[in-house]
């Protein structure tokens, strides 16, 4: 049986091509006074800023910038964004990138409504309470971010990477999505955010609650056409119904519609935020290494069942005279041929991280509580196996 729950999401979602016209409107609701958040500068050579300026002029805002937010965004960013917010009477943030940019706007949008440092926020021991209200131009499909309440910060003086969220306050506004914004992301980034996505559809689909095979359809119907569509799309990166197929696809990977009456496993990514934490790498990529070695860790006889499924319906696997636990690994393998196939990292060494590390990025694992995962609880040993399996 399901579990009970609650299904809320307040962002409204404004999604196709040209719809960036629409932003004018959307913020004139909260007020002209706006903070535009953004990263390196992959929006100036696209021409999204110059975009996104005009159509704020049209309702003669008052722009204040913050550039430079990281990929795996820092505390410190967030830090200066508080104080711009604070010392402008800043009215709405908009941000404007992928998820790095997107969380760290979060951050900075609940940190000027409290006089307490974000990180105390951020390791929840204190508790949000208000927000500015702030909304998002997506640049990137990977996260989900734009229509989630989550929100992941990197503390780099202590090598500490969390996920918080405050709902309403952590959730945007609206969220403009428009997949040619997404047409000169590299080659690795999108390899990335097809990994990232499909892995949120994974850690969803890895849970110990009976009868959900409405939401078992919803993944797996995400998680083939991702797989069609993501070769086709390397091929043809400017292609636009490629790009948008990708761009709903992760936005659904991670709005709490595929969990809904369950819990999903999400493992996996508290080892990649360990290993990011430690090591500074691309989110995406630390998940094509780490996720096929979380699996063949918990695979035992009482779960196999799910990992066959996945592999019947998913990678079209014949589960004919194999026992759960072969057709199981088989599923594995083909996840990983994939992801290798289309260009994602398979092992930590592509990073150049060794055995050095491991017992630091295992107790990165653990910092927050001593036990992690859902469907099947892993301690610290576990943390080390599997990074010693993915090295
Ligand atoms: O910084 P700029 O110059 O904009 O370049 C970015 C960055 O270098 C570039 N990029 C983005 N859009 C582009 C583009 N380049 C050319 N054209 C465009 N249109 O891509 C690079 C990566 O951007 P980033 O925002 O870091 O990527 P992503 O969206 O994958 O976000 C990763 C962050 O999100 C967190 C990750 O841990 C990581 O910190 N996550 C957030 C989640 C959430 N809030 O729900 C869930 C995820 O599981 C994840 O943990
Ligand atoms: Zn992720």
């Amino acid at each position: 049986m399901m579990d009970n729950f609650i299904y809320q999401n307040p962002t409204k979602l404004i999604f196709g091509k040209g719809q960036l016209d629409r932003l004018p409107k959307e913020v004139e609701k909260y007020g002209r006074k706006v903070l535009i958040v953004y990263g390196g500068g992959s929006i100036k050579k696209n021409g999204i800023y110059d975009n996104v300026l005009n159509m704020l002029k049209e309702i003669d805002a008052n722009v204040f910038e913050l550039p430079g937010v990281e990929p795996n965004p820092r505390i410190s960013t967030v830090r200066k964004g508080v104080e711009i917010c604070k010392s402008e009477g800043i009215e709405f943030i908009l941000a404007v990138g992928g998820g790095s940019t997107i969380d760290c706007t979060k951050a900075i949008a609940v940190g000027a409504k409290t006089d307490v440092d974000m990180w105390d926020v951020v390791t929840k021991k204190e508790r949000a309470s208000d927000g500015l209200p702030f909304g998002t131009v997506l640049t990137l499909a990977a996260t989900g971010s734009e229509m989630n309440g989550g929100s992941v910060i990197t503390n780099w003086e202590t090598n500490e990477k969390h996920g918080w969220g405050a709902a309403p306050y952590t959730f945007p506004k609206f969220s403009i999505l428009d997949p040619e914004h997404t047409m000169t992301v590299p080659r690795n980034q999108t390899v990335y955010g097809i990994v990232d996505s499909m892995s949120h559809v994974l850690e969803h689909y890895f849970h110990q609650t009976s009868n959900t095979p409405i939401q078992d359809r919803f993944c797996e119907g995400i998680l083939t056409t991702v797989m069609e569509t993501a070769p086709k799309l390397l091929e043809n990166p400017n292609n636009y119904e490629y790009r948008e197929t990708v761009m709903l696809a992760s936005t659904l990977a991670l709005n709490n519609m595929l969990n809904m009456g369950y819990r999903g496993d999400w493992a996996t990514h508290n080892i990649e935020h360990a290993v990011s934490a430690v090591h500074d790498i691309p989110h995406g990529g630390g998940l094509a290494i780490i996720f096929p070695h979380w699996m063949r860790h918990v695979l035992d006889d009482e779960n196999s069942a799910r990992f066959k499924q996945l592999a019947v319906r998913v990678f079209g696997l014949d589960p004919s005279g194999k026992s759960d636990k072969e057709v199981a690994l088989e599923g594995i393998d083909k996840l990983s041929e994939f992801w290798t196939s289309i260009g994602a990292p398979s092992r930590l060494a592509d990073y150049e991280i060794d055995e050095s590390t491991v017992e630091l990025m295992a107790e990165k694992t653990v910092i927050a509580r001593p036990q992690y995962g859902n469907f099947k609880k892993l301690d610290k040993q576990d943390s080390i196996a599997i990074l010693k399996a993915s090295l």
